[in-house]
């Protein structure tokens, strides 16, 4: 509410106070998120949500790589699975669909012969949108990073509620949407890997590392970084939670 109502610079302009208090919100909302998913704050850029992030990295990497093999799991949201019948429609991408059973749940020896064949791109989530499961990312990060496949995480109903570890892990790119963990919807980020880099689907001021042009929208940079933290607090607090003893 703060930073709706009393911070008016743009983060950008940093030539006087008002630009000044508007970066520093966006500094410290870079290292909040970068804190929850154990990223570094460089590897962060702000979009409007997962929606736009999911496709800043399949309609990017597919612009530097076409034609482009992608691999993908059916029960992936709509911003996933539309994007690549998009791409597919048009003749860019070719798609391969992995298997999963009726948990929504995907074979890894299965997905590992799938990647042996070799992919430009692998997209899975970390937690579902419809019933919930949760996919062993860092063993799938694992495969991908064996077959050299940069993997898309969208993580959008996972982070701030299940342990994310970007670096760890070995992500390539990860998916954040605000209005899932409490922050104001219309702001969201990607976690892009160091050495890593994008073709833009917005072109304009060269804001971000030209990844993502676009004056920052500051007060929901803000809200998510402020969302970030907080559910990292809570997370910690029910890690450590006693449990509690039953005494019938
Ligand atoms: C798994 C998953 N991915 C992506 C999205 C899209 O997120 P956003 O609304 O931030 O664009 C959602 C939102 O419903 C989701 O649940």
């Amino acid at each position: 509410m703060y930073y709706m109502t009393n911070t008016f610079g743009n983060a950008n302009s940093v030539d006087h106070s008002y630009g000044d208090e508007a970066s520093q919100a966006v500094k410290q909302a870079r290292q909040q998120i970068a804190e929850l998913t154990n990223a570094s704050a460089k590897e962060i850029i702000f979009t409007s949500g997962a929606t736009e992030s999911i496709n800043l990295v399949i309609q990017g990497h597919i612009q530097q790589n076409t034609p482009s093999k992608i691999i993908v799991s059916p029960v992936e949201h709509k911003a996933v699975l539309d994007t690549c019948q998009a791409l597919a429609k048009k003749g860019l991408v070719e798609i391969i669909w992995l298997k999963v059973n009726s948990q929504a749940q995907i074979n890894l020896e299965h997905l590992e012969k799938v990647c042996s064949d070799g992919a430009s791109l692998l997209c899975i989530m970390a937690a579902n949108n419809e019933v919930g499961t949760i996919y062993p990312i860092q063993k799938i990060a694992l495969i991908a990073k064996k077959y050299n496949i940069p993997f898309l995480c969208d993580a959008s109903q996972a982070v701030g509620k299940i342990p994310i570890h970007f670096q760890e892990w070995g992500i390539t790119y990860l998916a954040i949407s605000g209005h899932k963990l409490y922050a104001p919807k219309g702001i969201g980020a990607l976690v892009i890997k160091k050495g890593y880099h994008l073709q833009p689907i917005i072109y304009g001021g060269g804001h971000q590392q030209g990844i993502r042009s676009g004056t920052l929208n500051v007060s929901g940079i803000a809200g998510l970084g402020e969302a970030c933290h907080l559910r990292g607090l809570e997370m910690k607090r029910d890690e450590t939670a006693i449990p509690s003893v039953s005494l019938v």
